[in-house]
């Protein structure tokens, strides 16, 4: 039996706000091995019955079932919901049940938009506060359909007749404001009623308007905060209403005093009104200081639709214990590191005050340790209204934390009455990893920790200081990692319309996106930025990067469409400004927080030249790639003979006559292996020196930014899988598994961040939340489950399976949710080197298993392989979809000792 598990829209499962015809997938299930697709059939209808359809492929014959876009001309229309739905037809001649899903527009034509940005007269440049907006909308029809759609400048919360309209949270999130806002989009016809409605919404200044960005900057986009909502009823006579904010809406001060990203939220519960979400007269709202609003007019062609991957509470963590410090504080641990906020219970009296201070790690004597904040306050300030129990949670800000400090709060609390809300952007989890070595598993939950801790909107360096803003390097070396454990395309995609939108004319892209540091004044002053505030490799090279990654994750083509000019921009860039092939340009990171460093510098020692160099060659080649995949090819073999140049230019430079490496640095070799940018000959030497290289290291990395996610690659790629492991699986310091010791719950952005003797590194830049060097996360499960990517068939159309069974771990147990299904890897090895393998290959997709040291192969089961060959112990097995179970006994393996005594 053939059935489909789930369609996917835009590579989402759910869009509600899309302004053009979306892109289609969908994973199958059969309970047949084997089972392929062999036609599908979609259809597209206004009503669930699919009486009224707009398309209908009709049967077509073909294997593809991820990235359908429809070429033809299906005209949609805003604020509607659509029923798709398909069925699929197997090599067993099997006819799937129809499989159902729905998406909504948005609004697609730009002359709907009727409503006016809207905002209070008596908002102060200088202040962040908040603001109530009220307005009301009369239904005197039966509805069809009804849609709301909203959006600040700053952050917002919407509700209809006192309910909350969604459990969104910090909505529109955090764009290149002067260029994209976005505004969400909410079915909201089971909160409407017949007559008056309300429509409420608070606002307050978050990444718009308060204090943002290492400058310490504030009004970054705008002196006061805007709303803007619209609701479109659909009425079943066939009419409809457009109702949106206007100078009818009226506005008050609201009860947040105080809330900013950094510092936290001051709450006065006294200041708050009813009339904010009752039905009353203009009148009463007049006595009672409300006023009418003031109504602009802004750009509305900037405005975007947010179809999914919006920021929520996602989880609740409950306090684990109370600590009372030696300096006397009491403090809640949470047992993790996160991102969120806390929400509390208390029954005090009226006007009692409440002070909670987040921050994430303890010093050496059990003290709280903030210093690490920098000036990131971190504090939640709250009013009691005293008529009973009450409880708060904010609204417009987050913290990065694992203990709250209680530094006003009623005695009598039970621990209960104190929870954490772990706030990020709305993803699936599609990877799973748990291995026979408990350390390595706290390092997976670890980095999965440190993706929900930074990706809240956009992908952010660190949740706790006053920093968490766009840093592209970091979300360019974590982003596969980031799309093994979650499906973050839409989290990606989103985020990669500002990289192009803040991109310069002249192609150089902005060390941080949204970029508030390129045309501030402040950066003169700066020790670091007056050096340059764009363009640095690596970094800047995620406008190629993360765009060909998700491209040959999800198979998705439009992506490198989409992308197109920005990489096309970012590659001139690099070469325009390139000395005869090296680049090299103003600011670079280089190898950054590497500990080959100079004392006291950041900057790893590594010379940028090569840093540079090694990524404008690798950009280089992939964008050629990228332009062939697009059916360019004249440009495609212009920029690969770029690439010929770089890469004749780099061995030129950077390696001698004895195929080795003129810069003595693990990330030099690192990065001329990874980066293939040696002759296969010379590689060899390259990673032998790799390891003498660790060896003389105490077999312990030195590496930064540039060369820790690829490190391990480096190794196992080139023959050196042992010690791979090694690393990994290094305790002391300077290794993955010393944070795990020291009893991290998140990835560290220092090797050192808790020494050996307890004390921090400088608190001038020691986050607890910082998953760049989490990108290990990748090669764990592309080699110790084994799951690669076939750049040939991208999505995992087809893959290479190739687990590097070794004797250091006993075994592993691992899934990914590719784009096609589930993919799973579970293996075991015993003392007698026995190995156990079981495989599930998704329906529709074939993979090529790689087993080395093989003796004794068998299959389980009576299954039928297409193909296996045994050479010299090493097997290639072509697998189609199913489950399979192999068993051999591994040759022989080299003694882990005997390989560092080599
Ligand atoms: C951030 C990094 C970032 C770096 C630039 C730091 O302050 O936290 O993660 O990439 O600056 O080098």
């Amino acid at each position: 039996m053939i059935a489909i598990r789930q369609i996917q829209i835009n590579f989402q499962n759910e869009q509600i706000g899309v302004t053009k015809l979306p892109i289609f997938s969908w994973k199958l299930e059969s309970n047949n091995n084997e089972t392929f697709q062999t036609e599908y059939e979609l259809q597209i209808a206004r009503d669930e019955n699919f009486k009224n359809a707009i398309y209908t492929s009709d049967w077509v014959l073909t294997e593809k079932s991820i990235g359908i876009k429809i070429e033809e001309n299906v005209e949609l229309v805003s604020a509607k919901r659509y029923y798709v739905r398909v069925r699929v037809k197997s090599n067993y001649h099997e006819i799937s049940d129809w499989s159902y899903t729905t998406f909504v527009t948005g609004i697609i034509n730009q002359n709907l938009w009727k409503a006016k940005f809207i905002t209070n007269p008596k908002d102060n440049r200088l202040v962040s506060d908040s603001s109530y907006f009220r307005g009301e909308a009369n239904i005197s029809k039966e509805i069809d359909e009804a849609y709301l759609f909203s959006t600040a400048k700053g952050v917002y919360n919407i509700y209809i007749n006192g309910s909350k309209v969604s459990s969104d949270e910090l909505s529109p999130g955090w764009t290149s404001y002067n260029k994209r806002i976005l505004y969400q989009t909410y079915d909201v016809k089971d909160m409407l009623v017949d007559g008056a409605n309300i429509i409420s919404s608070l606002v307050g200044a978050g990444w718009y308007k308060g204090k943002i960005g290492f400058l310490n900057d504030r009004n970054n986009y705008g002196k006061s905060t805007e709303f803007l909502a619209q609701l479109i009823i659909r009425y079943n006579d066939g009419s409809y209403d457009i109702i949106g904010s206007s100078s009818n809406w009226m506005c008050k001060k609201g009860p947040i005093i105080f809330s900013e990203i950094y510092d936290g939220e001051i709450y006065d519960s006294k200041l708050e009104d009813e009339l904010w979400t009752t039905l009353c007269a203009k009148k009463e709202l007049i006595e009672n200081n409300w006023e009418i609003v003031k109504e602009l007019e802004g750009d509305l062609s900037i405005l975007l639709p947010q179809a999914s991957n919006r920021v929520k509470s996602n989880q609740i963590i409950t306090a684990k214990q109370i600590i009372t410090t030696p300096e006397n504080d009491t403090v809640i641990d949470f047992g993790q590191n996160l991102t969120g906020w806390i929400e509390f219970k208390v029954n005090a009296k009226r006007g009692e005050k409440i002070i909670i201070e987040c921050f994430e790690s303890l010093d050496s004597d059990g003290n709280v340790y903030q210093e690490n904040l920098r000036s990131a306050k971190q504090t939640i300030i709250y009013y009691c209204k005293g008529l009973g129990t009450e409880s708060y949670k904010p609204h417009f800000t987050f913290q990065g934390f694992r203990y709250a400090k209680l530094t006003k709060f009623p005695d009598n609390f039970k621990m209960t009455d104190i929870k954490a809300h772990v706030i990020y952007s709305e993803l699936d989890v599609t990877g799973e990893f748990k291995c026979s070595n408990q350390k390595l598993n706290q390092l997976q939950s670890n980095i999965m920790w440190s993706l929900k801790g930074n990706f809240l909107d956009i992908p952010t360096d660190c949740p706790q200081r006053d920093e968490r803003v766009g840093w592209t390097g970091d979300a360019q070396i974590f982003c596969k990692t980031a799309n093994f454990l979650t499906n973050a395309h839409g989290f990606y995609s989103k985020w990669l319309k500002d990289v192009e939108a803040d991109q310069l004319v002249n192609g150089g892209v902005p060390h941080v996106v949204p970029d508030i540091i390129s045309n501030n004044p402040k950066v003169e002053g700066d020790w670091l930025l007056s050096q340059g505030t764009h363009s640095a490799a690596a970094w800047a090279d995620v406008a190629v990067l993360a765009p060909w990654n998700l491209y040959l994750i999800y198979g998705d083509k439009n992506i490198l469409e989409e992308q197109f000019e920005s990489m096309h921009k970012w590659i001139d860039f690099m070469n325009e400004h390139a000395n005869d092939y090296i680049w090299n340009y103003k600011l670079q990171f280089g190898d950054w927080l590497a500990l080959d460093a100079a004392e006291d510098s950041y900057f790893g020692a590594t010379p940028n030249d090569l840093t540079c160099t090694a990524y404008f060659a690798y950009s280089t080649r992939i964008f050629s790639k990228i332009c062939k995949i697009l059916g360019k090819d004249e440009m495609s073999n212009k920029y690969r003979q770029l690439y010929e140049c770089i890469k004749d230019k780099y061995q030129n430079t950077f390696i001698n006559e004895n195929n080795k490496l003129k810069i003595q640095t693990q990330t030099a070799h690192i990065l001329t292996l990874y980066f293939d940018l040696a002759e296969e000959a010379w590689k060899k030497t390259i990673a032998a020196d790799l390891v003498t290289l660790l060896e003389n290291n105490n077999f312990h990395l030195n590496t930064g930014f540039v060369g820790t996610p690829y490190i391990c690659h480096a190794l196992s790629d080139n023959g050196y899988v042992n010690e791979a492991y090694r690393l990994l699986l290094n305790e002391d310091y300077p290794s993955w598994l010393y944070q795990v010791n020291r009893g991290a719950t998140t990835i560290w952005e220092h090797w050192d961040g808790i020494k050996a003797d307890g004390s921090m590194w400088s608190p001038d830049m020691n986050s607890f939340n910082h998953y760049a060097y989490g990108a290990i996360g990748e090669w764990m499960y592309q080699n110790i489950l084994g799951i690669k990517v076939d750049e040939k068939k991208p999505g995992y159309k087809h893959f290479i399976l190739k687990p590097l069974i070794n004797k250091h771990l006993k075994s592993v147990v691992g899934s990914y949710d590719s784009v096609y299904g589930m993919i799973k890897v579970n293996w075991e090895m015993n003392s007698n080197n026995d190995v156990v393998i079981k495989l599930q290959i998704p329906v529709n997709t074939t993979a090529t298993l790689i087993l080395e040291d093989v003796i004794n192969l068998q299959k389980e089961s009576d299954i039928c392989i297409n193909n296996c060959e045994v050479i010299n112990n090493n097997a290639m097995i072509k697998l189609g979809p199913g489950l399979y179970t192999f068993k051999y006994q591994q040759k022989q393996m080299i003694n882990y000792n005997v390989t560092l005594d080599r």
